[in-house]
């Protein structure tokens, strides 16, 4: 039976996921070596440090903690930078229309993603009120792939993780979801999410409604 649907931000509702990747992409330059879209996707669903972590090895690069803090606090506010025009005019196709059938289906509707950033992005495409709880990178200690995340969110709208759908586009979320004993449902179109073990894969929220989704219980 499904109670409640948790949501990753980046790359699921919004597309902040291009902006990380110009972001990092532009530090590993500015180290001297390149980022490809396939490393890229190692990234996603991964924590600040954990990626710039992930990033130095790619490029072979030793760095002291302190240079580390600062490319990291430099990469963050160029993400900022390009988040900033950003409107309810970027929500995701479909996003919203889900979100409101949701709601008169009275499913809960949780968020669960790693970015530090993530009410500050919800706020500029204007969807924070659909949310009963964020859990978000400030408050968990352990990330994708790791349940944490998933397992706080369902805690808070107080539904059995059984009884809960996550949509991710990261790798490391749908193991997270699955981990966490939920319902994992990928968007995108890469093979690796099938790989991961996702419940069901969709290019889009166009392309369900909540009819569909019950059906995977
Ligand atoms: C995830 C993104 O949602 O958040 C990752 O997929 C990102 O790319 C992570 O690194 C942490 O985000 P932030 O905004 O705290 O740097
Ligand atoms: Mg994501």
């Amino acid at each position: 039976e499904l109670n409640a649907c948790l949501f990753d931000l980046d790359g699921v509702i919004v597309d902040t996921a291009k902006f990380h990747y110009i972001a990092w992409r532009e530090l590993a330059n500015g180290l001297g070596f390149d980022l490809t879209e396939k490393q890229n996707e190692k990234l996603k669903g991964v924590s600040r440090v954990e990626s710039l972590e992930i990033i130095l090895k790619i490029g072979n690069v030793n760095l002291d903690p302190e240079t580390k803090a600062k490319l990291a606090a430099t990469k963050n506010d160029r993400y900022l930078e390009l988040c900033q025009k950003m409107t309810p005019d970027d929500i995701l196709p479909g996003v919203q229309v889900f979100l409101d059938s949701l709601i008169q289906e009275k499913i809960k509707i949780g968020l669960g993603s790693a970015s530090k950033n993530a009410r500050l992005i919800l706020d500029y495409i204007g969807l924070t009120h659909y949310f009963a709880t964020i859990v978000d990178g400030n408050r968990i200690n352990k990330g994708k792939p790791d349940p944490e995340t998933f397992l706080l969110g369902a805690e808070d709208l107080d539904v059995n993780p059984q009884n809960c759908i996550v949509f991710e586009d990261a790798v490391a979320g749908i193991q997270a979801a699955k981990a966490g004993g939920m319902v994992a449902v990928g968007i995108g179109s890469s093979a690796e999410l099938n790989a991961a073990n996702a419940d069901l894969v969709i290019p889009g929220f166009q392309d369900i409604d909540v009819n569909t989704i019950k059906h995977l219980f």
